[in-house]
């Protein structure tokens, strides 16, 4: 018989690979949630599956099924001085499809106030397939006095809703958003970065770049996409190593703001062919990601160095 302090030391030597093998599939689960958005695309771009691609074809203009109406309700809770309505009532999209819709907020007082959305989906059994891009909903949200902005929603019906048995006789979704007055007013964040006239925000853009850019794109190499660090005065499809789709290999302009903000609207409307499998309907996020892109070139004395990113 081994002394029992050995025998409890093997059996906790036992476990050390139980315990490592579960870390290790506890990380790749995380790893799988934090991207799954991302990697959903990607699978969607490479192989149609569920509708990625057939949006994309769409934009030519061929008929493609099956659609859905979202619908849009908004409410203003007692005590917030705010107007608060859809731009639209409802849009009719097909599965897949990326919509951008807007709503309109009105501070109808002389004092900045600062607000905070909350929405449900019903029925709640379509709820896991409405797909937010971009919202603004779950912060703190300042209008200054008498202040009115469009604010965007961003968003697509996932296409997984046609396969759930018990949610593909949804038709119809209701978008409900209640605006509430902050508890938290100190945290607000002005609305004002949506409108068209505000100034370009590199900090807001560098924030936009991590969520909406950095799945395939990095700064310094070469990655699903080519770097990014230096891109603002280089000329399109130039980075060395990097396998171009022969359109934009051939374009041959240079990238500054204006076929930057082109190209993030839809890759492969400027240029047939492109590979980049995503685009940025809402103009501000475009323009904020392009004023980072842009402070990484100063920042760089245009050497490709992602200084500005380190910050
Ligand atoms: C799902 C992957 C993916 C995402 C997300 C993505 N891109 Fe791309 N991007 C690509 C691919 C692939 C290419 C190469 C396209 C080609 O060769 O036609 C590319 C090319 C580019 C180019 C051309 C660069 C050059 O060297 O000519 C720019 C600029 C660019 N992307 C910017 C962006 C920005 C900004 C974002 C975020 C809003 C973004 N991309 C998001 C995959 C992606």
């Amino acid at each position: 018989m081994p002394p029992p302090q050995a025998a409890a030391r093997r059996r906790r030597g036992k476990n050390v690979p139980v315990v490592l093998g579960l870390v290790a599939v506890i990380g790749v689960m995380a790893t799988l949630v934090a991207y799954s958005v991302p990697l959903y695309r990607l699978f969607c771009a490479a192989t149609g599956f569920g509708g990625t691609t057939e949006r994309v074809a769409n934009d030519g203009g061929a008929v493609l099924g099956p659609t859905v109406t979202v619908r849009f309700n908004t409410y203003v809770a007692p005590g917030l001085p705010w107007r608060f309505k859809p731009e639209q009532s409802a849009v009719t999209v097909r599965l897949g499809e990326e919509k951008l819709v807007y709503f309109s907020a009105e501070n109808l007082t002389d004092q900045p106030t600062v607000g905070h959305a909350t929405f449900n989906v019903t029925p709640y059994k379509a709820g896991p397939y409405f797909d937010k891009i971009e919202c603004f909903c779950f912060r703190e949200e300042r209008l200054g006095p008498g202040q009115k902005v469009d604010m965007p929603v961003d968003f697509f019906v996932n296409p997984d809703l046609a396969k759930d048995p018990n949610a593909r006789d949804v038709h119809t979704i209701i978008l409900s958003y209640t605006f509430f007055r902050s508890r938290e007013p100190q945290k607000g964040e002005d609305l004002s970065r949506f409108l068209a006239s505000a100034p370009p925000d590199p900090r807001r853009g560098k924030a936009l770049f991590a969520e909406r850019c950095a799945s395939c794109h990095a700064l310094d190499k070469n990655r699903i996409g080519p770097m990014l660090g230096g891109v603002f005065g280089r000329r399109a499809g130039s980075v060395p190593g990097y396998p171009y789709s022969p359109g934009l290999k051939a374009a041959g302009f240079v990238w500054s703001a204006k076929t930057l903000d082109r190209w993030l609207s839809g890759p492969d409307r400027m240029i047939p062919g492109a590979r980049m499998p995503v685009r940025v309907l809402e103009p501000s996020t475009r323009r904020d990601i392009i004023a980072y892109l842009a402070a990484l070139r100063r920042a760089a004395g245009n050497a490709g160095t992602p200084a500005a990113a380190r910050r």
